[in-house]
């Protein structure tokens, strides 16, 4: 069979890297999660003090940022490595889910995180989420998603996610989070969050996992 690249983009908490995580597993696929590539980014310049508006340090910073991907058998995907600590659960911390989306609109970060997000790609067999996969990054990828889902579906989802981890955290918190971030990600300059022309829409609010696992499942079949 032919292995082919997967490219799914969508605003914040659609369930893109749950759907790409459970098509990575079932395909065999690499599956990377360019939201953490940004979200390790953010977190190296928030632990030195440095805000989003600094960009001449930013810019002299970046090239003492080195990030890898390493399988981790409990978590059933790659883990992100900043400098060769594993920051997989720092980077879902309030604090850089408040300030990522202003580290991801400067240009220079993300010429960074894309050059690395295409060689990665090189050999296909990927499922890459994100917000410019199928714009910027692949745009000969064989298959693009854009995921979509109502913001109420959204706030819920995320407000379960986030519980566990941040028991004090309000609905209100979480819907203000993902409209700011939204907003950030599709007016950006450079590389805004925007459906490919020629991206399948896949609109889960009323659907379960396993029902659009066995969807995509089917578009994959087509192309392979
Ligand atoms: O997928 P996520 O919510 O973890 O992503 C965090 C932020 O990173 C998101 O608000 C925008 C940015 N991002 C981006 O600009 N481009 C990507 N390909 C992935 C994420």
């Amino acid at each position: 069979m032919k292995k082919i690249i997967i490219a799914i983009d969508g605003y914040s908490s659609c369930g893109k890297s749950t759907l790409a995580k459970q098509l990575a597993k079932q395909l065999n696929y690499i599956f990377i999660d360019t939201g953490a590539m940004y979200r390790t980014i953010t977190l190296y310049f928030l632990r030195k003090g440095i805000d989003a508006s600094q960009k001449e340090i930013i810019l002299k910073e970046l090239p003492n940022i080195h990030l890898t991907f390493v399988y981790d058998e409990s978590l059933g995907k790659n883990a992100i490595y900043l400098n060769g600590e594993n920051v997989e659960l720092a980077i879902r911390e309030m604090s850089v889910s408040n300030n990522v989306s202003p580290f991801a609109t400067i240009a220079e970060i993300r010429q960074l995180a894309v050059a690395q997000q295409q060689l990665m790609g090189e050999s296909k067999g990927i499922v890459m989420d994100g917000r410019d996969i199928g714009t910027v990054v692949f745009p000969q990828a064989e298959l693009k998603i854009f995921m979509t889902a109502s913001p109420e579906v959204r706030i819920e989802r995320r407000f379960k996610e986030m519980q566990p981890s941040h028991p004090n955290i309000t609905k209100e918190e979480v819907r203000k989070n993902l409209e700011e971030r939204d907003y950030i990600d599709s007016h950006r300059e450079v590389s805004p969050l925007r459906q490919a022309e020629d991206a399948r829409v896949l609109d889960n609010s009323n659907m379960t996992r396993d029902e659009q696992l066995d969807l995509v499942k089917g578009w994959v079949k087509e192309l392979e």
